[in-house]
Order: C-alpha cells, then sequence, then structure tokens
C-alpha cells in the first residue's frame, strides 16, 4: 500500500442520481459491542466495513468472540455474554478510532483480566482523562500516558460501583463508556449532559433489553443484568451523507437522492443547519429501522447565506463541521461558528486543518478559539493537506465543482477508517475525483 493518497479534484460538474453512503459509524461500533456482551446470536446489516469498525470487531475477536463476517455489511455475533470474555494476548489496537478506545476503556473496566489500548499517531494526540477520570471514581483501576493520552492501562478485578457522574464536556463518547461500564458496576450509574449528545447507547441498550431511564438530561441505569441478541439494521452514516448534502448544495444543477439515511434527532444538526443557510432538503419516506429513524434526503443545489451557527447544535453536529466549512465558504456573506472548542480535539484539530485549507483555496477563514469565521467567496484551484484527518480530505475533495483550478488534497488514506468506497462513489455522483 502505498504510504500516502492524495486526491485530485476537477472542476465543473454537478452531483445527481441516487447514492446510499455506508453505515452510520457511531452504530456500528456499538453493534459490534453490545451484540459481542449479548446472549445468542445478533445479526447485523448495513455494517459499516471501515478500519474503524474492523478495530473493534478485532478486538472482540481477540477477546474469543466468535463472528461470521463481515460480508457486505452482514454479521453475525455470537455474543459471549456480558462476563465472557477471554484475555486478550496483546495490546487492543484501536487504529484512529476515539470512539472506539473510549468505549472500549468502560467495557474493559469491568473485566477480569488486564488489558492495553494503543492506538495511531492522531490518536495518541486525544484526550483520554475525560473517560479515565470517571472510571476511577467508579472504582477503575487505569493509568494514561503523559498528558493524560493513549495507551490506557486497565487492570482488571476491580468491583466497580455507580456513580453519579455530571459530564463537563458534551460528549456522546464519555456518556457511552460510562453506561458501559455501568452494566458491570454496582447500583447505578447516572450520567447527565450539560447539552444533548447522540443516544445511540440508549436506543440500542433498550433493543438488547437493557432498561435505560432517560430523564431531561440525565440517562442512568443499573448494572447486573443481561443483554439479549437481536437484530440491527444500521442506516446510512449522516456524517458520510453530509459531505453529498454539501456537494449537492454547492455545486450548480445538482439533483441527489442520498438513500436510508439515519435521521436520530441528536445527529441532525447539520440538517438544521444547512436549511437554515437556505440549502434545499427534503425528507421523504420517513421510516425507523431497528430504533433508529431514517429517511430518504434529495438535496437540489441552491444559494446558501452566512449565518451565526447556534451553539446548541454544536454537538448535534460535530461531526459535520469540515463539510458545513465548505457550505459556509460558497455562502453569501458570514459564518460564524463558536462553542465548538471540542473540533480541536477530533482526529485533527479541525478548526486550524480547515482554516488552513480554506485559506490555500483563497477563501477568508479566522480561526477562534472555540471556532472561525468564515467569509463566503471564490475556491480557486491548488493543493490543501487534510493532516491525515478522513473527514477534513472529503470536506475539501467537495469543494472541487466549484473551484477555479483543480483542487488537490493531500494525506487522505484514513477516509477508508469511515467511508470506504469514497471516490467511486463520489464519481458516480458525478464529482471529477482521481487518486493520484
Ligand atoms: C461519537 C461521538 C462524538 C463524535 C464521534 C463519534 C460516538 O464524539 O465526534 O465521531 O460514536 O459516540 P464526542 O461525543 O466525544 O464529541
Amino acid at each position: 500500500m502505498s504510504k500516502t493518497t492524495d486526491y485530485l479534484v476537477k472542476p465543473g460538474g454537478k452531483l445527481t442520481g441516487r447514492v446510499r453512503v455506508p453505515g452510520d459509524k457511531s452504530i456500528s461500533h456499538r453493534a459490534v459491542m453490545l451484540g459481542s456482551l449479548a446472549q445468542g446470536t445478533t445479526r447485523i446489516t448495513g455494517l459499516l466495513e471501515g478500519e474503524d469498525v474492523l478495530g473493534t470487531l478485532g478486538a472482540f475477536r481477540a477477546m474469543g468472540v466468535a463472528m461470521d463476517g463481515p460480508n457486505h455489511g452482514a454479521l453475525a455475533i455470537h455474543g459471549a455474554g456480558l462476563r465472557g470474555l477471554t484475555t486478550p494476548t496483546k495490546p487492543l489496537d484501536m487504529g484512529n478510532s476515539g470512539t472506539a478506545m473510549r468505549l472500549m476503556a468502560g467495557i474493559l473496566a469491568g473485566q477480569q483480566f488486564d488489558s492495553e489500548l494503543i492506538g495511531d499517531e492522531s490518536l495518541n494526540k486525544r484526550p483520554m482523562e475525560r473517560v479515565a477520570e470517571p472510571l476511577r471514581r467508579m472504582g477503575a483501576v487505569i493509568t494514561t500516558a503523559a498528558g493524560g493520552r493513549p495507551p490506557l492501562k486497565i487492570k482488571g478485578g476491580q468491583t466497580l460501583r455507580g456513580i453519579e457522574y455530571p459530564m463537563p464536556v458534551a460528549s456522546a463518547q464519555v456518556k457511552s463508556c460510562l453506561l458501559l461500564a455501568g452494566l458491570y458496576a454496582e447500583g447505578d450509574t447516572i450520567v447527565s449532559e450539560p447539552a444533548p449528545t447522540r443516544d445511540h447507547t440508549e436506543r440500542m441498550l433498550r433493543g438488547f433489553g437493557y432498561p435505560v431511564l432517560t430523564r431531561d438530561a440525565r440517562i442512568s441505569l443499573r448494572g447486573g443484568g443481561k443483554l439479549v441478541a437481536c437484530e440491527i439494521d444500521v442506516p446510512a452514516d449522516i456524517s458520510s451523507a453530509a459531505f453529498f448534502l454539501v456537494g449537492a448544495s454547492i455545486a450548480p444543477g445538482s439533483d441527489l437522492m442520498l438513500e436510508h439515511v439515519g435521521i436520530n434527532p441528536t445527529r441532525t444538526g447539520v440538517l438544521r443547519i444547512l436549511t437554515s443557510m437556505g440549502a434545499n432538503l427534503e425528507l421523504m419516506n420517513k421510516r425507523e429501522v431497528g430504533g433508529e429513524p431514517v429517511a430518504d434526503i434529495r438535496v437540489r443545489a441552491a444559494r446558501l447565506r452566512g449565518i451565526r451557527i447556534p451553539e446548541e447544535q454544536v454537538p448535534l453536529a460535530i461531526d459535520e463541521f469540515p463539510a458545513l466549512f465548505i457550505a459556509a465558504a460558497c455562502a453569501e456573506g458570514e459564518t460564524v461558528l463558536t462553542g465548538a472548542q471540542e473540533l480541536r480535539v477530533k482526529e485533527s484539530d479541525r478548526i486550524a486543518v480547515m482554516a488552513q485549507g480554506l485559506r490555500r483555496l483563497g477563501i477568508y477563514a479566522a480561526e477562534t478559539p472555540d471556532g472561525i469565521v468564515i467569509q463566503g467567496g471564490r475556491f480557486r484551484g491548488g493543493a490543501v493537506d487534510s493532516h491525515g484527518d478522513h473527514r477534513a480530505a472529503m470536506a475539501f475533495a467537495l469543494a472541487g465543482p466549484r473551484a477555479a483550478g483543480t483542487v488537490t488534497v493531500s494525506d487522505c488514506k484514513n477516509v477508508s477508517t469511515s467511508f470506504p468506497g469514497f471516490v467511486e462513489l463520489a464519481a458516480r455522483a458525478g464529482l471529477s475525483i482521481n487518486i493520484e
């Protein structure tokens, strides 16, 4: 495999037809985790076969869980039960995935064996004390490397106790980590969130027959129950669809149908933000699959205007800002984002990486500590660096059709963590994209 992958995107073109982007990453991780901890065989369809989820799957295989697949999104997991995992013989490699590392920390804190979680260069820079500290309060024995970074070393054989934890940051990963540890804890684990975050863990636990109580901003469960295998149909990932929502909004003449997209209200900030920018989005055929709402989304090109993004939408669109910044660059007037300091600790510092790339393409973009100010303008062609961030890479690629010259995006290899087949799918929809 080549060390770097660069995209070359030619100007012009429009996005048309029907596309189904791969399965939701958040739901896929959770399906593999809960299926592994359940009693009986869980059958999953629509699973994201991206590197991040394959890493989670590999970790459970390394702890003795038998699985058939994945094959075209189908996976059968023969669950080991909550107490049936076996000692892994080497550190569990979570690759690029913060979700995997943080959620696994919660599960591993409750096991009888010692374990170690490692990651790639990007993950090794990301904060882990946000899960280690509350897990310790529950009785876990867990160490991080200098600065609270990975690797995480977790000592097994501890007795966990439920805690009441007001989360300092609105993080679904922290919430999910603690709820998963709570499965192994004595008594109630109660997490309260400062703002709503994605609730896939709560929904899926209920789908596996585990009672979870949500009252206002407090989510709680009682340890000592069991998970019963079920069937899961993973919807297409709205975070992957976001690149096409933006791409089709800004490329003149576009008319694209995105099929079977998850529209869980804790994930649809991108739809609300784009709509207030003037995007033409139509949700059709709304339905529910396995406890998650789904729709087909028709998107047609539209004139966008800059807005001040409401802070309460930030956690609900947290992964979609790279794409939204491209929309802002094509909008009339100024877009202002505040309250989004979390973007600085994602797969890259997404405020810095996107601001740098936008400026390279001739757009005014000013960083602030917790956000960005972008003036709509015209993209010129040029070379931008995704800094190994999958979402930055895809966002810059979708700027191509609106640019005056060719856009090259470097370091795009990690796109396969969340969106295998991105280039082929984007090309089929009408993007002039090639891999260099
Ligand atoms: C995720 C939660 C979000 C998001 C990440 C996936 C999850 O992180 O950015 O890509 O699956 O729980 P935070 O909850 O830490 O903001």
